[in-house]
């Protein structure tokens, strides 16, 4: 079993992910890392937990090379939002960072993981069913650099022979870790305020409508996607997937059928309504599901459902310590 190394494993998704390659593939193969530097009791809990700076090739050279790493999901990225408020952060993190982790795997020969966005789309995309291959010419800082990502990562593979493996995620919505700046945000912390407040003002419009997945569907498919049988790939950078394309005001009603005094204002914030809508209303997915059984578990009743279940009991445990 060829050790797995996760770059930006404390984000969203890498608080899901580790634990999830950890059960699958056994707690010592898989080597969560982060820019951020936790305290030893924080390290120990987490271990194998190191630092590494994704912009940094030596540390990543390093790690890999000490824990003879063969497969890595690079998590590690500034977000849509956080990235347009920070370009050149962005560029540096997104870009020097994947061009150094695709060189080490070329070096190591890995397997590489890249999580693509929806937000590789752009105004010029055809916004409703969006096919696997069509126009790609984002205006955010943050889709230029995903999709420059998935060119490189797919140059990597017909250039080197670097098993290079990449999905186009929807806005992903999770309990575990909260979400990195991203113009998704809102839907997490619709749950979040329902069961706090009762309300929440959302910061797009009611009728904006975007793709989204369940987090238990999102780690599944990285995880099928990395295992699939590399012959039936017609695609590598990267797969459409999605589970639900959903406006506030429908997650909002999902919710109120369990929160019946839920209500939500909207106060549009201008920047990320833009980036919104410049991206896919909803993803044409088949391919993924023809080429590796790509099968989201989770629709919007079922997500809201278990969402707002594990939700109440992490927040009846946080009350109680
Ligand atoms: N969460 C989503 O809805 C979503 C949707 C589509 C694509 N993605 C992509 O998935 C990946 C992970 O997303 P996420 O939601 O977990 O992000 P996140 O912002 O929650 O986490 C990113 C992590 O990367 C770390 N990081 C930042 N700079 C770093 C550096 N220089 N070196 C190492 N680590 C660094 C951060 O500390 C953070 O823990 C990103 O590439 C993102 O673009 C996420």
């Amino acid at each position: 079993m060829p050790t797995i190394l996760v770059t930006g494993a404390l984000g969203q998704i890498g608080s899901e992910l580790v634990p999830a390659l950890r059960t699958r593939y056994g707690a010592d193969n898989v080597i969560a890392t982060d820019l951020k530097v936790l305290p030893p009791s924080g390290a120990a809990a987490l271990a194998p937990y190191g630092h590494l700076d994704c912009t940094e090739a030596n540390q990543l050279h390093e790690a890999v090379r000490r824990y003879d790493v063969g497969s890595i999901y690079h998590l590690a990225a500034l977000l849509s939002a956080s990235a347009e408020a920070a370009p050149q952060l962005a560029w540096s993190v997104n870009m020097s960072g994947l061009y150094n982790v695709l060189e080490v795997a070329r070096e190591y020969g890995c397997q590489v993981f890249f999580p693509s966005s929806i937000g590789a789309f752009g105004p010029t995309t055809p916004r409703d069913s969006t096919p696997q291959v069509t126009v790609q010419r984002p205006t955010t800082i943050y889709g230029i650099t995903k999709v420059a990502g998935e060119l490189l990562c797919d140059y990597y593979a017909s250039r080197f022979g670097i098993d290079t493996r990449g999905l186009r995620l929807p806005g992903l919505i999770s309990y575990v870790a909260a979400p990195g700046g991203g113009t998704t945000d809102y839907a997490v912390e619709m749950f979040y305020h329902a069961l706090r407040y009762g309300r929440y003002t959302c910061f797009l419009s009611a009728a904006t409508r975007l793709d989204m997945m369940y987090m238990p569907d999102a780690i599944a498919a990285m995880m099928d996607l990395m295992a699939a049988d590399s012959g039936r790939l017609r695609y590598r950078n990267a797969y459409n997937v999605t589970a639900m394309s959903v406006t506030p005001a429908e997650i909002g009603a999902a919710i109120a059928r369990h929160v019946p005094s839920f209500a939500v204002d909207y106060e549009v914030d201008p920047v990320r309504q833009a980036i919104a809508d410049s991206w896919p209303r909803s993803l044409d997915d088949s391919a993924a599901h023809h080429d590796w059984g790509f099968a989201p578990r989770y629709d919007l009743e079922a997500m809201t459902a278990d969402m707002l279940a594990r939700l109440r009991s992490k927040l009846a445990a946080a009350r109680s310590r």
